[in-house]
């Protein structure tokens, strides 16, 4: 079976400046991702469930392993030299490396270091998310320009799911490709080549305990989502694991839509643009599906803030355009 490295060495090609670098920096995600993983597998043995006991940008009170997930990361990306800056869910700032060799670096990445944090104790699939650029400035250390770019200037992106198997999912714009971890020899090796997004799905993910705080066009389309039709396989489904990345993950295979809309209270919702939305909305978008904001692409929204939050509908290309319907006409 092919591994994850020979297989991104074998698509070198696709990259214009391809030089060998990101190869090496998707290989570092690898290994941090396997760090972690063992750490996950572990997380009701060790010491490492909890919280850490400081919140991070948005309030939330970081847990142990957002806290071991952001420096395995971190330090691996240091190692590999090939990233100037990394902007994190659980940094408040854009952290740059110190060393000359990193400032060299022709890479930004913005990440989730741990996706679905709230599921850790209960023993329920979290991820880790990434999403790759090429810096805009020339040297030195990273800024945060580099990182507001949009979407649609990603070079890769991706996840980890540490699931009832632990799988890396990623894309550089010639698809989606899915590695399973075989942990017995401690190797990703490509389980789920050209992942595509059924058509013919019936799940619906959202929380719907918000439902007095949805806009009006989120609230029909959930009685849409409910009505009785079985030529278009309605009702639908509802699955709702509360992980992205798990939740994401699940649609992919079987078609569906996720949605974390606006609400009232929150009316940007509650998912980051930089370290959530974008790269989910890359690989959805490979992977013939489509992500919005309920009006607009998420790829084209130019991002003003490292932590910015945006409403999201992504999923299987048909759901969200009659999402978006619904958003249009109660406007
Ligand atoms: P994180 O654990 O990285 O902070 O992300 C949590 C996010 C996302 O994973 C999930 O889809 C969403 O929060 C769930 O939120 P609700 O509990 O409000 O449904
Ligand atoms: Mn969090
Ligand atoms: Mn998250
Ligand atoms: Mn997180």
């Amino acid at each position: 079976m092919k591994t994850l490295i020979q297989f991104i060495s074998e698509k070198q090609a696709d990259f214009p400046f391809a030089t060998g670098e990101f190869t090496r920096l998707l290989n570092d995600i690898g290994i941090a991702a396997k760090l972690v993983n063992r750490e996950v597998n572990k997380a009701g043995l060790a010491d490492i469930n909890g919280y850490f006991g400081q919140q991070n940008v948005q309030g939330e009170d970081q847990k142990k392993l957002d806290v071991f997930a952001n420096d395995c990361f971190l330090t691996a990306m240091r190692h590999g030299g090939m990233v100037c800056a990394v902007a994190s869910e659980e940094n408040d700032e854009l952290y740059t490396y110190d060393n000359a060799f990193s400032q060299k670096g022709k890479y930004v990445v913005a990440m989730d270091p741990l996706d679905g944090s709230s599921n850790i104790e209960v023993n329920v699939p979290i991820g880790t998310i990434f999403s790759i650029y090429r810096r805009k400035s020339e040297s030195g250390p990273g800024t945060v320009e580099d990182l507001l770019q949009p979407g649609n200037r990603q070079i890769a992106a991706g996840y980890i799911i540490y699931g009832s198997s632990t799988m890396l999912v990623y894309t550089t714009g010639h698809g989606v490709n899915g590695f399973t971890l075989d942990p017995s020899v401690g190797l990703f090796l490509l389980s789920h080549p050209e992942m595509t997004i059924p058509e013919g799905g019936n799940i619906y993910s959202i929380n719907e305990a918000n439902y007095i705080y949805f806009h009006e066009g989120v609230k029909q389309f959930i009685k849409f989502c409910q009505q009785d039709d079985p030529a278009t396989l309605r009702p639908y489904t509802t699955r709702y694991i509360g992980s992205l990345v798990s939740d994401f993950h699940r649609n992919l295979i079987r078609g569906g839509i996720y949605i974390y809309p606006g609400t009232l209270k929150n009316p940007n919702g509650k998912l980051r643009l930089l370290y959530e939305c974008n790269p989910i909305a890359f690989l959805a978008e490979q992977a013939g599906g489509k992500a919005s904001t309920g009006y607009e692409r998420i790829l084209d929204i130019q991002p003003e803030s490292l932590h910015q939050r945006v409403p999201f509908f992504v999923g299987t290309r048909h759901m969200v355009e009659k999402a978006e319907e619904f958003m249009r006409k109660n406007a």
